[in-house]
This record gives structure tokens, C-alpha cells and sequence, in this order.
């Protein structure tokens, strides 16, 4: 079924790239701009997660509806994330320049006239907003119950961008609000909203909240390993910078812990409010306050509230295995 998902989004990025290039190239530009995107991998897990939800509900493997919601689902996801980019002034994304690098390079190079960045900026924006009319168009025949869901989905997304834009500019560690941020950006758009969607397709309300309780922990972790990933991984693995949420000054759930337990850290960002951000200084901080481990207990510990979500839902042991080992992937991912 995900090869299916895929297939469908192919036949429509090709379909509008023809379209367009036939009109101007210079039109294509943004379509190309989200095929590259989606071409450069992706863990795919908002479609996994749908399809995972449908079937564990019951649903039938020859459905085409649920088919285009994961669709969506992804394409949607490649809006938020070349947006994000924007946001958080990220030059790499799968391993790739993302859309407004890519693009403020392309003009510079050209040597067009204005502002290299804010054509770059404007290529990001319009591939965006077109992602998410393409994530529109697959959805917009879903029954009522289940366009709920994704409306709730997209808005939830983008109201948790904009607290994380806004802690960041004000330089506030809050443990409550940063948590408040990543299940809303991260974790119910990820997990909880998807499967949600999926086992409404297939017409099983009754899985709706095991279905919350284990996607708000699921995603969670998913959260906090990505916060995680950020801080101490590979760049090489995961496709895009490391360091960057320290040097764009993010008050994730990893800082805001740490901010509270550690008293270095703490100054270090009251020292960023009056204008001195040390971000080599933070970072070494941060390693040193033994935040990690304490952020890996809380991830088994989110992990094992998922699973048990699952213990006393009406899911074939089938799906309840499968999905408390798709709670642990994305929780021990290292990518
Ligand atoms: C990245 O999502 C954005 C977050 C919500 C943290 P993923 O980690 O699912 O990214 P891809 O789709 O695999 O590239
Ligand atoms: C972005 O969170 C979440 C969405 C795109 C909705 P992050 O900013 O942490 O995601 P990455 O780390 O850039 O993938
Ligand atoms: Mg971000
Ligand atoms: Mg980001
Ligand atoms: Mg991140």
C-alpha cells in the first residue's frame, strides 16, 4: 500500500510538472522543487501511520481512499518541512540543499537582480503553498468524520510552529510549553492524527482514544529523539544539520528540562536574553548536564505508556505488536 501511496504522488507531481513546463519552465520550478523533495527520501511515517490505522481498524487493502489520505499526509509533510526550513534557516534537508538554499544559490550564481535570499525564500514559500494544495486536493473527497481529523491535523501543525517560533524569539525555556509544542508540531500530527484518520476510513471510531493515548506518547518520544538527534547526532544519518536547534536558539523540551535542572544552562540562556547567545558554550552545557540520560528515561518511559495503550485495545495481538514495535522505531531512530 505505501508503494501505492507513492505511485500516487509521482502521477501527480509528473502530471503538473508537464503541465506547467509546457506553459514555462520558469512555472515548474516550484512542482520540481517538491518532487526533489520527496524524491530525496523520507522516512515516510505520517503514510505509515494512516495505512498502519486503517488496517489494524479493519480496513481493506484495496481501498483507494486511504490510499490518497497517506498521500496527503506526505505531501502535506513536505510543506511543513521546506516552510520549517524557512523558519529555522536550515541549509540541509535528506541529505540535500533544502528548497530556499537551493534556490537563493540558483540566483546568485544567475547573477538576477534583488535579493538572493528572499527569491530563494519565495521559491520555498510558493513550493509550500502548492505542496499543501496538492495534500488538499487528495483529501478533499474524504467522508466528513475523517476530514475532521485532517483539518485539526493541518491547523494543530501550524498553531505549534508558531508557539515554537515565538519561545525561541523570546528566549523561553518553559518544560510545560516546550512539551505543549512537540506533541502539537510533532507528535499528533505524526502519529496520533494519522492513525486517527486511518482508522476512520475504515469506518472503527471505537479506536480513537487508544489510538490518542498511544499517539500522544508515541509521538512524544518521536519528539524527543528528534531534539536528541539534533543535539548529539549525525548529521550524516539524519539528513540535516546538527546543532542547528541551539544555534537558532529553540526552546526545545531537551533545553527547557535542562534549563530547569542545570544552573549553567539556565544562564547561559538568561545571557542570551540580554543579547549574548553562546551557542559553543550552551552546547558543551548542555552535554554536560546529564540532560541526555535523563531525556532517555523519559522516552522508554513514553514508550511503555504507548504499549500499554495498546494492552487493553480492541486491535487484533496481530497490530498490537506491530504497532508497539513502530512506537519503538520511531523512538530509537538515529535518523
Ligand atoms: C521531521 O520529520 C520533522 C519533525 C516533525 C520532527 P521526520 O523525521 O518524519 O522527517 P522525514 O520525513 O523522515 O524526512
Ligand atoms: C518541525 O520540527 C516540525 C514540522 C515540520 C511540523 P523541527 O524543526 O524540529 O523539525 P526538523 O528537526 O527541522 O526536521
Ligand atoms: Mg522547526
Ligand atoms: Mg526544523
Ligand atoms: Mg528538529
Amino acid at each position: 500500500m505505501l508503494a501505492r501511496v507513492d505511485a500516487r504522488i509521482q502521477d501527480l507531481l509528473s502530471a503538473e510538472m508537464s503541465r506547467w513546463a509546457a506553459v514555462d519552465p520558469r512555472v515548474a520550478v516550484p512542482v520540481e522543487a517538491i518532487a526533489e523533495l520527496v524524491g530525496a527520501g523520507g522516512k515516510r511515517l505520517r503514510p505509515t501511520f494512516c495505512i498502519s490505522g486503517y488496517l489494524a481498524a479493519g480496513g481493506s487493502a484495496d481501498d483507494d481512499t486511504v490510499v490518497a489520505a497517506a498521500a496527503g499526509l506526505e505531501l502535506l509533510h513536505a510543506f511543513a518541512l521546506i516552510h520549517d526550513d524557512i523558519m529555522d534557516n536550515s541549509p540541509t534537508r535528506r541529505g540535500v540543499p533544502t528548497v530556499h538554499a537551493h534556490h537563493a544559490r540558483v540566483h546568485a550564481e544567475r547573477g538576477w537582480v534583488g535579493e538572493a535570499r528572499r527569491y530563494g525564500e519565495g521559491v520555498a514559500l510558493l513550493a509550500g503553498d502548492l505542496a499543501l494544495s496538492y495534500a488538499g486536493r487528495l483529501t478533499n473527497g474524504l467522508p466528513a468524520p475523517a476530514m475532521e481529523i485532517w483539518t485539526e491535523l493541518v491547523t494543530e501543525m501550524i498553531i505549534g510552529q508558531q508557539l515554537d517560533i515565538a519561545l525561541a524569539a523570546e528566549l523561553s525555556p518553559d518544560p510545560d510549553l516546550a512539551r505543549w509544542v512537540a506533541v502539537c508540531k510533532s507528535g499528533r500530527y505524526t502519529i496520533h492524527r494519522p492513525l486517527a484518520l486511518g482508522a476512520s476510513i475504515a469506518g472503527r471510531p471505537g479506536l480513537q482514544a487508544p489510538f490518542e493515548e498511544y499517539g500522544v506518547a508515541a509521538g512524544e518520544a518521536f519528539q524527543l529523539r528528534d531534539d536528541l538527534l539534533d543535539a548529539f547526532g549525525d548529521s550524516a544519518a539524519t539528513g540535516k544539520p546538527a546543532g542547528l536547534d541551539v544555534s537558532e536558539h529553540k526552546m526545545t523540551l531537551l533545553l527547557a528540562l535542562a534549563a530547569a535542572k542545570d544552573s549553567r544552562v539556565a544562564r547561559l540562556v538568561a545571557d542570551g536574553k540580554k543579547g549574548h547567545w553562546d551557542a559553543a558554550e550552551l552546547r558543551a552545557a548542555l552535554l554536560a548536564s546529564g540532560v541526555r540520560r535523563d531525556v532517555e528515561q523519559q522516552i522508554d518511559q513514553l514508550v511503555a505508556t504507548a504499549r500499554a495503550a495498546l494492552d487493553t485495545a480492541p486491535l487484533a495481538d496481530d497490530w498490537q505488536q506491530r504497532l508497539g514495535k513502530m512506537a519503538e522505531q520511531v523512538a530509537y531512530r538515529d535518523r
